[in-house]
């Protein structure tokens, strides 16, 4: 399986997934401001990822911080969570992760400052290693939902590459297919950054899963047929009602789904979940640059000067979605009710 970040003599590493599937080049990161450059630039893209990048970012950032006063590092380390949270604002991963991060340099206010960076150091690693077991643990979970033999479509990438390893969505199809099953996976090719054709469809192949291509306004046109069984996606942000953002282009795949009588379900860890958010519209939608969707690979695509809009994800409501899969079990409708049994009672 491909790997998406590590730490190596003092530098991030990343997979730069700009050049994938053509080509397997790491991009050094070796300051914060190279690493939030990535995020923003998407070398590196998914939920979880840009959440362990954050981390990882934060603990690089961290041992720049040229110090011995534990207050000076404190507001340091906050400005630099700060700007790191505005690299992309969507998924919930981002801040999840700073504010992990900021609490072990809270908790450690009577340590000396290299205490602290080599445990804000640990935890990147930790936050990395766990999203690896969580995934797999996604995986084994949604695993009650893929029958023996089954067709299913996915939407952009919720594999390996846009986590810690294994994958989300992907994780439950890895699982499904290392248990045995006759899985056939159909990937929208995820318009304009092309995820699908360009992550899904190469993680599968790698994992010799069978996957077929399809373009983004196929996929009604299968659902119609009865070429689907199941829909999976990933998730950017989960509100306290069920409502999810994700990749432009999921919001449709739902209603679609509910219209054909096909289930639709979205996988995802907790921290993907924003149990402060009363519901969807409350989520911060990204709008990309316009010249994602105008031109491709450098070429223009449409003619010059021709404006284009580029929101990056949508919110697909509650109602839409038959089960959401988390490393701690199945949540089901009514999300209200589930999520707050799993957060507490004090969600929005
Ligand atoms: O813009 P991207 O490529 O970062 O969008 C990614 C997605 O929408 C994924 O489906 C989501 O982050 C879940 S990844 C496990």
């Amino acid at each position: 399986m491909i790997p998406t970040i590590k730490w190596e003599d003092n530098c991030i590493y990343i997979i730069d997934q700009r050049k994938l599937p053509r080509k397997k080049e790491w991009l050094v990161c070796q300051t914060l401001k190279d690493v939030i450059t990535a995020i923003r630039e998407m070398a590196i893209r998914g939920a979880p990822a840009i959440g362990v990048a954050a981390a990882m970012g934060l603990a690089l950032g961290s041992q720049t911080i040229k110090t011995e006063s534990y207050e000076i590092f404190r507001r340091r380390f906050l400005e630099m969570a700060r700007q790191m949270k505005l690299a992309r604002p969507t998924a919930a991963n981002m801040r999840w992760a700073a504010e992990r991060m900021i609490r072990v340099v809270e908790m450690m206010d009577d340590n000396n400052v290299e205490e602290i960076k080599r445990a804000v150091r640990k935890e990147s690693q930790s936050i990395l290693d766990r999203d690896i077991e969580i995934n797999k643990k996604i995986g084994q979970n949604g695993l009650g939902f893929i029958p023996d033999k089954a067709t299913i479509l996915t939407h952009c990438n919720a594999g390996a590459l846009a986590t810690g390893g294994y994958g989300t969505a992907l994780g439950v199809i890895r699982a499904a297919h290392e248990a045995g099953k006759d899985v056939h996976v159909i990937v929208d090719e995820t318009r304009p950054l092309l995820q699908g054709i360009r992550l899904t469809a190469f993680e599968l192949m790698e994992e010799n899963i069978p996957v077929t291509v399809i373009v983004d306004s196929a996929s009604g046109y299968l659902m119609q047929k009865k070429m689907i069984d199941l829909v999976i996606t990933g998730a950017d942000r989960i509100a306290s009602n069920g409502d999810t953002a994700n990749k432009i282009g999921s919001y449709q795949l739902a209603v679609l789904a509910k219209v054909n009588k096909i289930p639709f379900y979205v996988a995802a860890p907790l921290s993907t979940f924003d149990p402060d958010l009363k519901n969807g519209d409350l989520i911060p939608i990204e709008e990309r640059e316009p010249k994602e969707v105008i031109s491709f690979a450098g070429h223009l695509l449409g003619p010059e000067g021709v404006d284009a809009f580029n929101p990056a994800f949508d919110i697909t409501p509650a109602k839409y979605i038959s089960a959401i899969i988390t490393e701690r079990g199945i949540l089901k409708p009514p999300y209200k009710g589930s999520i707050r049994a799993l957060f507490g009672t004090d969600v929005k």
